[in-house]
């Protein structure tokens, strides 16, 4: 069984260690924050129910030592500043940026193969930090964002159609921002069926915009931003990792020439097994939803592009 880190023990890094005990599949899982004592109370908290979930993964709580996520297969980046109401995911870049290349940096020391995947925001720009800032191979990283939107839009069809959501089929590709992410409703289905043929256009389009702006919804009624379907999604992305599963999952990887674009880091359609993530899926898109690619890929690259003003790319 895999040893998987978590960088962060906030509310999305301790929630996804908790639904990596209920998916059980890691011998070790470590929990680091730079935040004294955190970290340790929390996983000690988690032990104490593992039991109760039928788990014997260790979970081992740490401030800053890094020497103790050795060898770990996944490495999940949660730490730094979630959005307050009213916030851009894109707003976070300086304070978040400068927190992903000191925890990449340590990471690398004592485990330089492991997979890394990114959760702090702007995931998409941070998703290429973490890549080019390391000189990693391409498929070492990945970035937990479209998944999570997906989870969303699952969320509002199944509410539209008034179906369980195990029966909705669909993905957001694309940025993960609430002006830059993508919900293909053309590629959704219940049970095979496109909802396209069971919603009417206006019901189509504001489960549209519902998506978009799910994130910024739940930040409004919680006063941060959430936790439980971020923690999960990251999850079942490590688990697809290390169990080599090649599940596909909407997430942030590095393009060269796949959508038509190049030197950037953004959301697509990928599999992810034991290398991290392996094969881009490239859906035959028509020319809207192709537009709407080319357009958030310009508003992402701009955004990454502050990284190169503050010389860490
Ligand atoms: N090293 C380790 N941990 C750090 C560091 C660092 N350099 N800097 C901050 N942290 C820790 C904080 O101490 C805190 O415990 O990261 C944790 C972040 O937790 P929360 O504030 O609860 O934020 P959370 O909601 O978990 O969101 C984390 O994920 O979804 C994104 O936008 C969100 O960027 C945010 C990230």
């Amino acid at each position: 069984m895999a040893k998987i880190s978590v960088i962060g023990a906030g509310n999305v890094g301790a929630s996804c260690v908790e639904a990596m005990l209920h998916l059980n599949f890691c011998s070790e899982i470590v929990l680091l924050d730079i935040k004294e004592g955190i970290a340790e109370g929390k996983a000690m908290d988690m032990m104490q129910a593992s039991k109760q979930y039928g788990s014997n993964t260790q979970i081992i709580g740490v401030t800053n030592d890094y020497s103790k996520t050795a060898n770990s297969e996944v490495i999940i980046i949660t730490s730094g500043m979630p959005r307050k109401p009213g916030m851009t995911r894109e707003e976070l870049i300086g304070v978040n940026a400068k927190i992903v290349t000191s925890v990449t940096e340590n990471v690398l020391k004592y485990s330089p193969k492991a997979i890394l995947m990114v959760i702090a925001n702007p995931m998409d720009p941070m998703t290429y930090l973490a890549l080019k800032k390391n000189n990693l191979p391409k498929n070492q990283v990945v970035g937990m964002g479209g998944q999570l939107d997906s989870s969303r839009f699952t969320y509002y069809l199944a509410q539209a159609i008034g179906c369980p959501m195990s029966d909705i089929e669909c993905m957001v590709i694309g940025g993960h921002g609430d002006t830059t992410m993508i919900p293909l409703i053309r590629f959704a289905t219940y049970k095979g069926i496109p909802v396209t043929e069971i919603l009417s256009k206006e019901q189509c389009e504001k489960v549209v915009a519902d998506t978009m702006v799910g994130g910024a919804t739940l930040t409004k009624l919680l006063g941060t931003s959430a936790w439980y379907a971020p923690g999960m999604s990251a999850a079942s992305m490590a688990k697809s990792i290390v169990m080599n599963e090649n599940r596909v999952f909407p997430c942030c990887c590095y393009l060269e020439g796949q959508y038509g674009e190049n030197d950037l880091c953004i959301g697509v359609p990928a599999t992810l097994g034991k290398n991290g993530w392996e094969k881009i899926l490239e859906l035959n898109l028509n020319e809207e939803e192709k537009a709407l690619f080319k357009k958030s890929a310009d508003a992402t690259r701009n955004t990454a592009s502050i990284l190169k003003e503050m010389n860490l790319v």
